[in-house]
């Protein structure tokens, strides 16, 4: 009989081994609409190589897998890339049922497994640039510190131009088709740009880093095997191409407004400001919290050059839906961007001067000293949220290039 779920031939001897996680619709904060994968992959060498593993609640689906290819205690070697539970969850239970000859990662790798596995996980290390030997192929491996652990690393198979990238070059989609070619090209650019925006942004500098490295070791690359998402075979050079751009996060003439309104009062003044940035030529998106998720407002930033914040002051403080979204951008560190704050109040208006602390400690610089408004915005109010969006616009157009 079949085992129930069957592994999918990536190149000659490579083969992904990994889950599909249809239900998924949170990811530690981050808005998951379409699933996620947790790939696996299998190394068909003289010593038989798992690369990751998956979160723990799909080991047996990761194992049915390889049983398609191989029995599972065949597997000699498991290289753990990167330590986080959606890669390493299942791996104390898997070492147990394969009993594999060694497991390797970074030297943090190892110690950070071992931190998370109280148990203890006999890890051997590998270093910067070390070429593990499987016998007849190599897995070279390089620490990508940072990208986005300490302990991250990634690992290529030289015989086979396969670069296993870890998180790396991912997206959180679920699908039945395994490679990036049978999918739609739209869906493809947005959530890698969601990902890279809401796991890589806070780690740009480095990721400009890794890809000059690349260059520069002329590490040709037939296929880019991430652990999330589709596989790429194809137009590996568009993929390497938007990090390249993202990376930089080089303003341009859109502006995120991002805001929560109690009484409409601050909504009416976003919709104001909007039409502002319009007339000066801005490509505005206005993005009200109570129906849009915190991790869809980074994703906008990310090919954006202003961040516009408004809310109203709700006891003496800014909306928790508004404290939350900054306290989720602030730790993405996005940068290289204007900003400005808005809000209607009743009594006493705290929550703009907060809302202009929040964009200081992010490093944005702001426009105007924070517009606020009492109750209902009367036309006065209005003509000047209409100028904020104006004044916005023209800073824009002198760092925009
Ligand atoms: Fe997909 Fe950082 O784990």
């Amino acid at each position: 009989m079949n085992p129930a779920f069957q592994a999918t031939q990536v190149s000659n001897r490579v083969y992904w081994v990994g889950a599909i996680d249809w239900a998924i619709r949170d990811f530690h904060g981050y808005s998951t609409g379409r699933g996620t994968t947790y790939n696996a992959y299998l190394v068909l060498a003289d010593k038989i190589t798992l690369i990751d593993t998956v979160k723990a609640p799909f080991r047996e689906e990761m194992l049915s897998r390889i049983a398609s290819v191989v029995e599972p205690e065949k597997i000699d070697y498991i290289v753990s890339n990167h330590s986080e539970m959606d890669h390493s969850g299942s791996l104390p239970e898997v070492i147990r049922a394969v009993r594999p000859e060694r497991v390797f990662a970074s030297t943090i790798g190892a110690k950070t497994l071992n931190e998370h596995f109280s148990a203890g996980v006999d890890v051997g290390t590998v270093k910067d640039g070390e070429t593990l030997s499987l016998g007849n192929m190599n897995l070279k491996c390089f620490e990508t510190r940072m990208l986005h652990w300490p302990d991250s690393m990634i690992s290529y198979l030289a015989e086979e131009e396969v670069l296993f990238s870890q998180d790396g070059f991912g997206m959180h989609l679920a699908s039945g088709e395994r490679f990036a070619d049978e999918l739609d090209k739209g869906v493809l650019e947005e959530e890698a740009a969601k990902y890279f925006a809401n796991i890589l942004m806070p780690y740009a500098p480095l990721v400009t880093k890794l890809l000059d490295r690349l260059g520069v070791l002329g590490v040709p690359v037939k296929v880019l095997a991430p652990d999330h998402g589709p596989i790429w075979r194809r137009d590996i050079e568009r993929v390497l191409g938007y990090y390249g751009t993202w990376a930089k996060q080089a303003p341009a003439r859109k502006a995120v407004v991002v805001y929560d309104t109690m009484w409409q009062s601050t909504a009416l003044m976003a919709r104001t400001i909007g039409e502002g940035l319009t007339a000066g030529n801005v490509h505005a998106r206005l993005l009200p919290l109570g129906s849009s998720h915190r991790s869809d407002v980074v994703t906008e930033l990310l090919d954006a050059g202003a961040l516009l914040v408004g809310s109203p002051t709700m006891n003496n403080h800014m909306f928790p839906t508004v404290a939350d979204c900054l306290t989720y951008l602030k730790g993405l560190k996005p940068a290289n961007l204007i900003g400005a704050a808005f809000g209607s109040y009743g009594w006493s208006g705290e929550a703009i001067g907060h809302i202009l602390d929040e964009l200081a400690g992010m490093k944005i610089r702001i426009v105007g000293e924070g517009l606020k408004v009492k109750y209902v915005p009367d036309a006065g109010a209005l003509d000047r949220c209409r100028s904020l969006g104006m004044q916005v616009a023209e800073e824009l157009g002198k760092v925009c290039t």
